[in-house]
């Protein structure tokens, strides 16, 4: 498709809200982008337009179905003005991972991340500059086709849309509690669990909810078989610092591979922290915690970045973890990550577009 992106500007500009107050993903730019895919023509009519709702017959798959993938990356306005992206080429070959394992067609990873220069550049004025504050973009692909047949839609739209954001928890970088899920499962070798799809996190709302009337923040997930081996934090990736190593599960199938978990496992060794990446039982996570090997724990991904862990509750038994507090490799990691990210610390890896 070498189509030129079209660009309707919109004459309602929207009110932006104040930077101190965004919460996560309540505000929206505006503008969108949007393209449609039809079987034969294959992507087509590539568009930045106001945003508004797009009407979709009530028939069409993703409604049905569930066949839809998403990603989440965020955009950031450094001191000197400059704008950047985080490893955007990640996100969208991880995208056509998720698109192949949902019989979605794929998107080529080049004129997405055009479609994305494009609506930067259009709402660039929409990119907050407050410490702590980015531009989270939510790239997703749904199938539009009206038809009830269990069979991949022929008809797709992709969409761009993006949201002014500050911290993912109200908890910020403080530590959260977390239950550890052991009824509910988030996904099986062989399923879905390492696509972003919708399914996955649809699957984990119930669990979340019954965690945050216990008082915790998210769920620790166990693996979807034997309920012994650790595989997320809420839509997290998860690390555990043991003896100074840092260990983290596997991708094993059923594991989402973060950005943030790959980028944070290149810093570690960067700064020649061993990171080991194995499949991690909760109860030799328990019996580190009781005998003073555990040392910190957190959570990685693309909204929070880090969230460290305070507190693990598993079958009734609280372990606290670095006395409840932001551990010093977690809070380095944090100021690291953020600082590159936001272009206040030089980037060694060539990660910022
Ligand atoms: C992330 O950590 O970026 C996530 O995947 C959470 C997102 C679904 C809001």
């Amino acid at each position: 498709m070498t189509e030129l992106i079209r660009v309707e500007r919109t004459d309602k500009k929207k009110n932006k809200p104040e930077q101190g107050k965004l919460g996560f993903g309540k505000h929206f730019t505006d503008h969108m982008f949007i393209m449609n895919y039809t079987d034969g023509r294959g992507w087509h009519d590539p568009r930045v337009i106001p945003y508004q709702p797009i009407a979709l017959d009530p028939a069409a798959k993703v409604f049905h179905y569930g066949q839809t993938i998403f990603e989440g990356l965020k955009a950031y306005r450094t001191d000197d003005g400059r704008i950047l992206l985080f490893r955007p080429q990640l996100n969208f070959e991880r995208m056509n991972r998720s698109n192949e394992r949902l019989g979605v067609p794929d998107v080529d990873g080049e004129i997405a991340i055009e479609a994305l220069r494009k609506l930067i550049e259009v709402d660039r004025d929409w990119i907050p500059s407050e410490e702590g504050t980015s531009l989270y973009i939510r790239p997703f692909v749904i199938a539009t086709e009206p038809e009830l047949g269990v069979s991949p839609s022929l008809e797709y739209q992709f969409i761009i849309i993006m949201s002014p954001v500050g911290a993912y928890y109200p908890e910020g970088v403080n530590p959260v509690k977390i239950y550890v899920e052991c009824d509910y499962v988030r996904a099986v070798r062989g399923g879905v669990g390492e696509a972003k799809t919708a399914g996955n996190y649809a699957g984990g709302l119930k669990a979340q909810e019954l965690a945050k009337a216990k008082g915790y923040t998210q769920v620790l997930w166990l693996d979807g078989v034997q309920r012994k081996y650790i595989e997320e934090v809420g839509s997290m990736n998860v690390f555990f610092k043991l003896e100074g190593k840092v260990h983290t599960p596997i991708l094993n199938g059923s594991i989402l591979a973060g950005i943030t978990r790959r980028s944070i496992i290149e810093l570690l060794r960067h700064w020649n922290i061993e990171v080991v990446e194995r499949a991690i039982t909760i109860e030799e996570l328990y019996e580190a915690g009781r005998d003073g090997r555990l040392e910190e724990a957190f959570g990685t991904g693309t909204a929070a970045v880090i969230s460290p862990i305070g507190e693990l509750n598993w079958q009734d038994d609280p372990l606290v973890i670095n006395g409840g507090k932001t551990g010093e490799l977690s809070a380095k990691l944090y100021d690291t990550l953020t600082g590159i990210q936001q272009g206040r610390i030089a980037d060694p890896f060539g990660w910022m577009v």
